[in-house]
C-alpha cells in the first residue's frame, strides 16, 4: 500500500505489511507522546479536523497527534456550524477545505459519506466515522493494542480468539476490526447480541471467506476461553427512536462478577468508548476499573501514536521525524 497523499477510507485498504509499517511508525512516536522527545517535522503543515457527529476521544487524538509532530489544528464541529447546514454539497466543502488545509480528517453520520467528500479534496483524507459503516483507525488502534496486549501475555494475533458483544449490526468499530483480524491465521470470534442486533452478513462471509471461524451467541453463558473481550455501546444515535434503543441498554453488561464467571483470568477486556454511564444497566461496570485486564484506556492512549503514525505516513515525513527533534 502507498501511503504517501493517499486517502484512508477504509480497512479494505489494508494488507498485513502495510499494518506492520503503520505499527512500526506508532512504535516509534513513544517518546514524543510521552513528551520525551519533540519534534516540529510539520511545523507549518494544518491539520482540517471536521466532526459531524459527537466524538471525543478521535476528534481530540487526532489533533493531539498532529500537535505532537508541529502542526497546527483547525477544527469544524456539528453539521450546524458549517455550511453543509446551507444545502452545501460535500464535494463542495471538500474542494473549499481542502484548499485551506495539508490534511483532513472528517466523521460524519452517513455512510460513505467521507469516501464521497475524498472526491473533492485535494489533500489527503482519513475517515474518522462514517455512519454505521467503518472506522479504520479505531480498528487499527484497537489491533494495535491486541497486538501489544497479547505480548505482555507472550501470544501473538495469529491463532486469536475474539469475544466480541453487544450492538455488532451498528458498531462500526467492531466491522472494521473484523475486516482486519480476517487478514490473519487461525482467527476465532465469538458474537455475542441479541439476535436484532447481530453482525451484519457482509461481516459474516468475509470471516468466512478469509477461512476464519465464528459462533453466534444471544446470551453470555458458559465459559468464553477468549484472549480479548471486545465490549460495544448500544448505537443509539442510530436507532429509529429512543425507545427502540432502550430495548437494547443493559442487556449485555460486562461487571467484575460477570468477567470471573464467564471469561479467563487474563481475557484482555476492550471497548471502543464511550461507554454508557448513564444508568445502573451500563454496559461496562465501573467495578472493572481496577482490573488489570482492563486496556480501555491503554486503547486511548494508543489512539495518538497510531494517528501520529498515519499523518506521517500520508504526509511522506515517516523517516525524517527525529531529524526535526527539538529540545523538550
Ligand atoms: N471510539 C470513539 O470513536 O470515540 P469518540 O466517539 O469519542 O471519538
Amino acid at each position: 500500500m502507498k501511503f504517501e497523499g493517499s486517502h484512508i477510507l477504509s480497512v479494505n485498504q489494508f494488507d498485513r505489511e502495510s499494518i506492520e509499517r503503520v505499527f512500526d511508525v506508532a512504535n516509534q512516536m513513544v517518546p514524543y507522546a510521552k513528551r520525551q522527545k519533540r519534534t516540529t517535522v510539520l511545523e507549518g503543515a494544518i491539520l482540517g479536523n471536521l466532526f459531524f457527529e459527537p466524538s471525543t476521544r478521535t476528534r481530540v487524538s487526532f489533533g493531539t497527534a498532529f500537535n505532537l509532530l508541529g502542526g497546527e489544528v483547525r477544527e469544524t464541529t456539528g453539521m450546524s456550524n458549517s455550511a453543509l447546514a446551507k444545502g452545501e454539497s460535500l464535494y463542495d466543502t471538500a474542494r473549499v477545505l481542502s484548499g485551506y488545509s495539508d490534511i483532513i480528517t472528517m466523521r460524519h453520520p452517513d455512510s460513505g459519506s467521507v469516501a464521497e467528500f475524498s472526491q473533492g479534496s485535494r489533500v489527503p483524507v482519513i475517515n474518522g466515522g462514517d455512519g454505521a459503516n467503518e472506522h479504520p483507525t479505531q480498528a487499527l488502534l484497537d489491533l494495535y493494542t491486541i497486538q501489544k496486549e497479547l505480548l505482555y501475555h507472550g501470544g501473538n494475533i495469529d491463532g486469536l480468539h475474539i469475544a466480541m458483544m453487544g450492538d455488532l449490526k451498528y458498531g462500526r468499530t467492531v466491522h472494521s476490526l473484523s475486516k482486519l483480524l480476517c487478514l490473519f491465521k487461525n482467527i476465532r470470534f465469538t458474537l455475542i447480541s441479541p439476535k436484532e442486533l447481530a453482525m451484519p452478513d457482509s461481516i459474516l462471509s468475509a470471516i468466512e471467506d478469509a477461512g476464519h471461524r465464528y459462533t453466534i451467541s444471544e446470551t453470555i453463558e458458559g465459559n468464553f476461553d477468549a484472549d480479548i473481550c471486545y465490549q460495544t455501546r448500544v448505537q443509539e444515535e442510530r436507532f429509529g427512536s429512543q425507545e427502540e434503543a432502550n430495548l437494547y441498554r443493559g442487556k449485555f453488561r460486562l461487571n467484575q462478577q460477570i468477567y470471573t464467571k464467564h471469561f479467563q483470568s487474563k481475557t484482555v477486556i476492550m471497548h471502543p468508548l464511550p461507554r454508557d454511564s448513564r444508568t445502573e444497566a451500563n454496559e461496562l461496570d465501573n467495578d472493572l476499573n481496577m482490573n488489570p485486564n482492563l486496556a480501555i484506556f491503554r486503547q486511548t492512549d494508543n489512539g495518538v501514536l497510531v494517528r501520529m503514525a498515519l499523518f506521517a505516513l500520508t504526509l511522506g515525513v515517516e523517516d525524517i521525524v527525529s531529524k526535526f527533534d527539538k529540545e523538550v
